[in-house]
């Protein structure tokens, strides 16, 4: 086993107590919309919190939220810039953001080595913040798992569809694997309402005790709400346009959960 591997192996030894990963295994889920419409919910309440997209492959924080940032992601991986020269302000949502490369994808392809010295700068960077936040990449892949491995909770966003349950079981399987005391909770979201979120909830619960014999915990149910896509469309943060809509009230509650 060289440096890097070992380095990439070893995710207890470099538990974030303030770190929050938000994955899901599929793709599509909301993963991107989620963390950043928490970040401004932490910063409502007064946190000083950094958003870090983690999506190494298809980086779209920025995107979502119409930032134009000077320098991202690839810059401190092609000119060795230190990580903090990346930090962004957005202003709007009064929290820090770390953009990825939008559209270009070739940060997927990083060395593992490279992946491990960006969390481990990311590790550093966390003591400046209360809470940071690291939107992940889809999938389940080393990167994924590196990026996720610091993050004292890590989020698995879950929708009902039976393809998003299966993806976010095997994402839940790797890491508890990995760590047993990673401990990942469950966030539904696109749910018709919150009883349908929990028996959603109630799925995943079931095949994770019966298989994994792991009970992870509901740490809340997002509502399907079309004012998401519309905020999305006009690169603003929900809670900016429709502040007090169902959706922006149920990030608000698991904002308060995580402050707790
Ligand atoms: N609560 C919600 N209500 C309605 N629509 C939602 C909700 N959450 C997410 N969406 C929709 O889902 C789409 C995908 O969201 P997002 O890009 O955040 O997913 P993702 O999991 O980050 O995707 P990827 O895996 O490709 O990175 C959004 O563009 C939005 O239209
Ligand atoms: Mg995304």
């Amino acid at each position: 086993m060289n440096e890097a591997t070992a380095n990439m192996n070893a995710p207890a030894l470099l538990a974030c107590p303030n770190m929050i990963a938000i994955a899901s295994g599929k793709g599509g889920v909301g993963k991107t919309w989620l963390a950043a419409t928490l970040c401004h919910a932490l910063a409502k309440s007064g946190a000083r919190v950094l958003l870090f997209d983690g999506d190494l492959g298809l980086a779209n924080v920025d995107i979502q939220l119409g930032l134009t940032p000077e320098k991202d992601l690839g810059a401190v991986i092609e000119d060795r810039m230190p990580l903090a020269g990346a930090v962004t302000p957005f202003r709007e949502g009064d929290f820090d953001i770390v953009a990825g490369r939008s559209g270009s994808g070739n940060l997927a392809s990083l060395p593992a080595q490279r992946v491990a010295e960006l969390r481990n700068d990311l590790i550093k960077l966390a003591a400046a913040y209360d809470k940071v936040v690291v939107d992940l990449g889809a999938g389940i892949d080393r990167a994924v798992r590196v990026m996720a491995g610091p993050a004292a909770r890590v989020l698995v966003i879950v929708t009902d569809e039976p393809t998003s349950l299966t993806d976010a079981y095997a994402f839940i399987k790797v890491t508890v694997k990995a760590n047993p005391a990673a401990a990942p909770c469950v966030v539904v979201n696109m749910a018709a309402n919150a009883a349908d979120g929990h028996k959603t909830y109630e799925t995943i619960q079931t095949v994770c005790r019966k298989f994994l014999d792991y009970d992870p915990p509901l740490w809340g149910v997002v509502r399907r709400d079309a004012r998401v896509r519309d905020a999305i469309r006009a690169q603003t943060s929900l809670l900016t346009r429709y502040p007090g809509c169902a959706a922006a009230a149920d990030i608000e509650a698991l904002a308060n959960r995580i402050l707790e």
